[in-house]
């Protein structure tokens, strides 16, 4: 059997050799050799199963590499991307991975004097960038994700003069790799890539070093991402050990000249220092993210210029002022999250009236005074607003009359020692959106309204550590809701 189908691909092989070669339709002997070189520095199989064909199986000597299983030529038949996708799958069975010493990798494709594009997901690389590659000088792409890099980023990458994307995504640290490591954070040599449009570095806490005073060099910046953890909804989750730091020093006030910027993300670093204001002349940002720093003093008021920003998280620093009433002007706000700053004072009317926020949080913060009045007309109910302001000083009567209606869940729970809400209203049914209510904590006395009953959207009540008193409204006891620690309630 093996050896008929044995006998079958002599037979193809020599019909292929039969057929006229046309050379000018050919790849170069030099994008040939060097690809050839370059399969050469990697391993391709699946210890598990080795019936799964490799994409580096096509890449065979003396025929077409432009039509090689990743391979891109251009019309003159240069090679001008190579695009490798391998797979992972536990335990640790890679389909593709480094066989050549890291000092070796990758030293054949600055011959490939054409390549514009790089592109490897799921290759076990397990090696440092290839300084060598700063010598490919068409580049445009160099996109890295789940491939076990390490190392600094090369100086000599600064000389990618053409590059306009930069990407390494460790994807899950720990089992593609730790990312990046070392002290250089981002090279000064990297100001001289004026059009690089995305520079996006994911999870690579043990690259510490900071954003040179030159970043104003990336002229054509748009997408500026180098973090560590978090996300926009607000979860917490930062992949900074004690020992990693992420980068670290301010972050320089050059960043406002970067005027294509629509998307800055630093979080989970250890940035310090002050946010620079230039950043509020940036009027194209959309996202703002610098969560999970060091970042003290204040939210400059000339974030209300950016009419464009619709995430704004600085969630978990120092800031220690009160909140601009400028951000109120930032009409497309849709998630704005302060939360677990210093930030005190009374919360602005005007902020709070953003029409098309969907995640509010102001938690664990020193906001004090009552809730502010809103003016929610024109508000859209189609948007599940997600509030949580528990932990401040805050207090007052509750008027849910006065919150917006289209609030799917109110966190306004306190800690001990902290000042408290009193009264429940009988009106919290003007809420018909509520899925979820903490009130835990509080100082709420009095009877729990009937009201609730009319609420058949709620679902989770924490009313728990105050001191109610009376029956319990049917629908409360259906939801199960945690009405413990009012020792005067009636079960
Ligand atoms: C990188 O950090 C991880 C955990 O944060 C640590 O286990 C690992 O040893 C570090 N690696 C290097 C090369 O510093
Ligand atoms: C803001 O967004 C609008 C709509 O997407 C767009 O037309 C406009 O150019 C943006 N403004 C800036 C300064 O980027
Ligand atoms: C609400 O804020 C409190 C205080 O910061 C925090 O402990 C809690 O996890 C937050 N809950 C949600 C769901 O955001
Ligand atoms: C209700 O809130 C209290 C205090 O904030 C908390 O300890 C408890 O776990 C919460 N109950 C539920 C069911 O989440």
């Amino acid at each position: 059997m093996a050896s008929t189908l044995n006998c079958i691909g002599l037979f193809l092989l020599l019909g292929l050799a039969l057929v006229p070669k046309s050379q000018a339709q050919q790849c170069t002997a030099v994008d040939e050799d060097a690809l050839l070189v370059f399969k050469g520095d990697f391993y391709c199989n699946d210890i598990n199963n080795p019936s799964i064909p490799c994409p580096l199986d096509s890449w065979v000597p003396g025929t077409d590499c432009c039509q090689w299983s990743g391979i891109q030529c251009d019309a003159s038949h240069r090679v001008i991307s190579i695009l490798l996708s391998a797979y992972f799958r536990q335990p640790m069975t890679f389909q593709i991975t480094r066989a050549a010493e890291p000092a070796a990798f990758g030293r054949s494709l600055p011959r490939l004097t054409q390549l514009q594009d790089l592109d490897f997901r799921f290759i076990s690389l397990n090696t440092y960038l290839p300084p060598a590659w700063g010598s490919i000088t068409k580049l445009r792409t160099l996109n890295l994700y789940a491939s076990s890099i390490y190392g600094e980023i090369p100086r000599e990458y600064g000389k990618l003069s053409e590059l306009t994307s930069f990407t390494i995504d460790t994807l899950a640290p720990g089992l593609f790799g730790f990312g990046l490591s070392g002290q250089a954070g981002i090279p000064r040599e990297l100001c001289k890539l004026s059009k690089l449009k995305t520079f996006v570095m994911r999870y690579h806490p043990n690259l510490s070093g900071g954003i040179p005073n030159c970043i104003d060099g990336w002229r054509s910046i748009e997408d500026f991402q180098f973090f560590n953890g978090g996300d926009e909804n607000g979860r917490d989750f930062s992949l900074k050990q004690p020992a990693a730091t992420g980068l670290t020093g301010v972050l320089p006030a050059s960043l406002g000249n970067l005027k294509n910027l629509r998307v800055l993300n630093l979080a989970a670093n250890s940035f310090g220092g002050v946010i620079p204001t230039s950043l509020g002349s940036l009027t194209s940002l959309q996202t703002i993210d610098l969560a999970m720093n060091r970042l003290t003093g204040k939210i400059p008021v000339e974030f209300g210029n950016l009419k464009n920003l619709t995430i704004l998280r600085l969630y978990k620093n120092r800031l220690y002022a009160e909140i601009p009433t400028s951000l109120g002007n930032s009409k497309a706000l849709e998630v704005l999250d302060l939360g677990s700053n210093g930030l005190y004072g009374p919360i602005p009317d005007r902020m709070y009236n953003l029409p098309k926020v969907r995640l509010l949080r102001l938690d664990d913060n020193r906001f004090w005074g009552p809730l502010p009045r809103g003016d929610y007309l024109g508000r859209d109910l189609s948007i599940q607003l997600v509030m949580n302001v528990s932990w401040n000083f805050l207090d007052g009567p509750l008027n849910f009359r006065q919150l917006p209606k289209n609030i799917a869940e109110l966190r306004m729970s306190t800690q001990n020692g902290r000042m408290a809400f009193t009264g429940l209203s009988p009106t919290i049914s003007v809420l018909q959106s509520l899925r979820v209510l903490d009130l835990s904590q509080n100082q709420l006395t009095g009877k729990l309204p009937s009201t609730f009953n009319d609420m058949p959207n709620l679902q989770e009540v924490n009313l728990s550590i105050n001191d109610f008193e009376g029956q319990v409204p049917n629908r409360l006891k259906v939801i199960n809701a945690d009405l413990s620690g009012n020792p005067r309630l009636v079960m």
